[in-house]
């Protein structure tokens, strides 16, 4: 489809390790304090500029250009596939790529995103603010904006809460909307069975469930945070929380059940992702997490066994 220069970008998903939800905002959003990590299971995308040559890709042209996604998925909301375009209008708005009033020209050079998911779709691993991340990474290359990654962080604030998170990766602490963070220590790796559920949830309905059914609590992060630290995955097991928990429990009773048989397949631990359907369960070790997927595979739309933490997105250059 890219038939000018491109540039890939490879983007992890995120686990919320610990979330508890302090309270409504009078925003609407919801004061959390949460502890992320990337997770190995990974969206591409390939950023490029597309169209006639020569005239077409004059400066003036270019400042018109139009964005394009292109993915070969069905399923993805409106929100998600938006957000990707949001985001690169987001960069090009914030650098003047773009011409932001100008009308693209319907056979001038246009920019085009492709996108490979390989990250549940509305499983509450940030598959969309991922690839909303990747974009600002990637079209940062293509466009040669210069930006470095505290200001795309900062620019993926206004995208959604994941966003900034998604743009540096690796094992943050994260209050506010979830948008203010500082990275923390973490050792060693860890494996996981991430099991993705027939039918996707929307985060705003979790939320609005969590507003119905729960309240907040003190509970602070200190024992996943020391968990982290000591590279103890017995530890990290007992210690995984997430107050969204109960309120996804709701609008999906059979989760419920779900999360019984990972943790009777020996799992060390099991959570729901973020705001679900997603679960995570902790193994450990790469073979037992196999062995867990193995037992309960049936149970979910797909299991995969990944390990965490890895690194950001990363450019790949051709
Ligand atoms: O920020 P993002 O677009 O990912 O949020 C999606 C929805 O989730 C919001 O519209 C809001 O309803 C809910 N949300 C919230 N509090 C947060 C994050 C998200 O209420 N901290």
């Amino acid at each position: 489809m890219v038939d000018g220069p491109s540039v890939g970008v490879v983007v992890p998903a995120k686990a919320n390790l610990f979330l508890a939800v302090r309270k409504r905002r009078p925003d609407g959003y919801h004061e959390l304090v949460t502890v992320l990590q990337t997770v190995s299971l990974y969206d591409h995308l390939r950023v490029g500029v597309y169209g006639p040559p020569g005239k077409g890709h004059h400066p003036a042209a270019r400042r018109r250009m139009a964005i394009e996604l292109v993915t070969d998925r069905t399923d993805l909301g409106p929100d998600e596939g938006n957000l990707v375009v949001l985001a690169a209008r987001a960069l090009a708005n914030r650098t003047g790529v773009l011409d932001p009033t100008a009308t693209p020209e319907g056979r001038g050079p246009r920019t085009v995103i492709e996108l490979t998911k390989g990250i549940p779709v509305a499983g509450g691993m940030a598959g969309g603010s991922a690839d909303a991340a990747g974009a600002l990474v990637g079209l940062n290359e293509l466009w040669g904006c210069q930006l470095d990654r505290d200001a795309l962080r900062d620019l993926g604030e206004e995208l959604g809460s994941d966003v900034p998170f998604c743009v540096v990766g690796g094992t943050a602490i994260a209050t506010g909307r979830g948008t203010a963070m500082a990275q923390v220590l973490c050792r060693g790796s860890f494996s996981w069975v991430v099991c993705t559920a027939h039918e996707p949830l929307s985060t705003a309905a979790v939320y609005r469930a969590w507003d119905r059914h729960c309240r907040p609590t003190e509970i602070e992060p200190d024992a996943v945070l020391a968990a982290l630290r000591g590279e103890d995955p017995l530890a990290l097991g007992a210690a995984l929380h997430n107050e969204l928990q109960p309120a996804a429990f709701a609008l999906r009773p059979e989760l419920v059940e779900h999360r019984e048989a990972l943790l009777d397949a020996g799992a060390l631990g099991a959570v729901l992702s973020g705001s679900g359907p997603t679960l995570l369960a902790l193994a450990e070790s790469a073979d037992s997490a196999a062995r867990i997927a193995a037992e309960v595979g049936h149970r979910f739309a797909g299991t995969a066994v990944a390990r965490s933490p890895v690194g950001g997105p990363e450019l790949r250059r051709t």
